[in-house]
């Protein structure tokens, strides 16, 4: 299949990575035959965690068809795999056309039994190192304010700040309103852009 994985900037894949509790896991982008472990991966997730993941991750169709289009979707996805399950995946999208192509937008998601070990941190500095080296200016993360007020304090440290917050933009599944907030970073390609 021609995915993303033939680019060269990951060509550094596959990568070990050791968790707080020294457990070895493997860092790789998604190929073809991974949709039964991203299925079995999203099944162990919370209905409200899978709701603002924005697409239909229980659906073997959907997972498929993510997959196999990657590229076509201008997106790069990695994979955790422990023992040859998969447990985190990042997603970053982008857009090769317009006034938003220096964009990359990032998703992440770390099964629930494998958090606070450091996995969500490795998987986020990698992503942000993939996006620098596609060129891209300037990340966003979009997150939902009152359900994740530890991740968004979190992902400070990062350096991405608050750019905006959409008073009552999201609906949760029950069509309770809640806060969208825009986080960004700025991707600085050349020390003069910082001074
Ligand atoms: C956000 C997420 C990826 C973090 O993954 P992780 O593997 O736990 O990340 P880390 O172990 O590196 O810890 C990240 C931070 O979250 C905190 N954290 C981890 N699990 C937590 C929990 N259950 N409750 C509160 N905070 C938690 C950690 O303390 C750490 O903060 P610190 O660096 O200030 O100590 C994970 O919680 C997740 O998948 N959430 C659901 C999907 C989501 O909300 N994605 C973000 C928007 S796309």
């Amino acid at each position: 299949m021609n995915h993303p994985g033939n680019a060269g900037e990951l060509k550094d894949y596959p990568k070990e990575i050791i968790l707080k509790d020294g457990t070895g896991v493997t860092i790789r982008p998604v190929r073809e035959g991974d949709e039964k472990g991203l299925l079995e991966m999203f099944k162990h997730f919370p209905e409200s965690e899978l709701w603002f993941l924005d697409h239909d991750l229980s659906d073997p169709g959907y997972i498929h068809d993510w997959v196999m289009n990657l590229e076509l979707k201008r997106e790069i996805s990695i994979i955790a795999l422990l023992e040859g399950r998969i447990i985190a995946n990042t997603v970053l999208r982008m857009k090769n056309f317009g006034a938003e192509s220096h964009i990359g937008r990032l998703k992440f998601s770390v099964a629930p039994s494998f958090r606070d070990k450091g996995l969500g941190t490795w998987m986020l500095l990698d992503i942000i190192n993939l996006a620098i080296s596609r060129g891209l200016q300037m990340l966003v993360i979009h997150l939902e304010q009152d359900r994740e007020p530890s991740i968004i304090n979190w992902i400070k440290k990062f350096n991405f700040h608050e750019e905006a917050v959409l008073e009552n933009y999201l609906s949760d599944r029950e069509g309770n309103f809640h806060n969208l907030v825009v986080m960004t970073k700025r991707l600085y390609l050349e020390w003069d852009d910082i001074y």
